[in-house]
């Protein structure tokens, strides 16, 4: 069933607006891709700088989110596109855009995705275990923990979670589902749970959950096409801005940048992170934030 705007509340504070902004430098009759269009927030400051001949492209591979968007931001400089942000330059080409004046990426997902427990990105959800963003997409993280080898679930835990206790935790999944199929997130939860032993500071299965997120929705390659793309999207002077919360993703933004020496001048020498005030305040997601940018040149 269609989840009514109402049901769709803004749960998510977007991260590091100020730090965001002054990096991207808006210009007021320029063109922007917001490729992480979410709830909006970022974009509502964009379009704030923006004067009436400017532009705001939001992408987003989330119908649920774009549709918020649309009716949040209710802004005719803004075109609204369901498609995964990798595909960036031939979005802009087909909006009949030769060159941008900046893009920005916040990674990972909203609030509103991991709080909605039907989507089963959460520990606590008792729905089946799903993970994707894109809901046209045919694979889901159910699909990976009950019908994938061993091997492979081992080598994403590792890979994408960098999880120590991968190969045992791989070995436990199997060894269940062979009794009854592991269906919900926390039927999953529990199963990492007792692998550790019981609960810490942060929750044992948070590796876990985000190695098969990144699997599942193609992250690291999603996120490394986009980077690629925007050398060619980009107009001279145009920047690029990347906000990312965890270390692989900020790792292969850090090592763009430092391979697209001449492509790009870049403006963060050292990631800027949010300000003690900002990680304090109750939003778990900026506590890992990391942005950095870079100007084409
Ligand atoms: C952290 S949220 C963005 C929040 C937004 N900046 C705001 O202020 O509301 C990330 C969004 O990016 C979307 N997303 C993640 N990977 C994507 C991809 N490869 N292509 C398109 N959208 C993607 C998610 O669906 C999610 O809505």
């Amino acid at each position: 069933m269609e989840k009514t705007l109402e049901a769709l509340k803004p749960l998510h504070i977007p991260v590091m607006v100020d730090e965001a902004m002054e990096l991207l430098n808006v210009q007021r009759d320029g063109i922007y891709i917001d490729g992480t269009l979410g709830l909006g927030g970022h974009a509502a400051e964009i379009l704030k700088r923006l004067g009436e001949g400017g532009r705001l492209i939001g992408i987003d591979k989330d119908d649920e989110a774009l549709k918020y968007a649309a009716n949040r931001l209710e802004d005719s400089r803004v075109s609204y596109v369901r498609d995964d942000f990798s595909r960036l330059g031939q979005i802009a080409m087909d909006s009949g855009v030769s060159g941008v004046d900046g893009i920005l990426l916040d990674l990972g997902m909203s609030m509103n995705q991991v709080k909605d427990m039907g989507r089963g990105f959460s520990f606590n959800s008792e729905y089946r275990l799903d993970m994707r963003m894109d809901n046209r997409s045919p694979l889901t993280a159910w699909e990976v923990v009950n019908r994938y080898k061993m091997d492979k679930i081992e080598e994403i835990l590792r890979e994408y979670g960098e999880e120590p206790k991968s190969a045992k935790i791989a070995k436990a999944i199997v060894s269940e589902r062979k009794h009854a199929a592991i269906d919900t997130c926390r039927d999953l939860s529990l199963l990492v749970e007792r692998q550790y032993g019981g609960r810490g500071k942060t929750h044992p299965a948070t590796k876990t959950f985000q190695a098969l997120r990144i699997f599942v929705n193609g992250e690291l390659t999603a996120l490394q096409g986009a980077l690629e793309a925007s050398v060619g999207a980009l107009r001279c002077g145009g920047r690029l801005c990347v906000i990312s919360y965890h270390s692989l993703e900020d790792r292969c933004v850090k090592n763009f940048f430092k391979q697209a020496k001449g492509v790009f001048n870049v403006l963060t020498p050292k990631p800027i992170t949010p300000t003690a005030i900002e990680a304090r305040r109750n939003n778990p997601a900026a506590r890992s934030a990391k942005l950095r940018g870079g100007q084409r040149l």
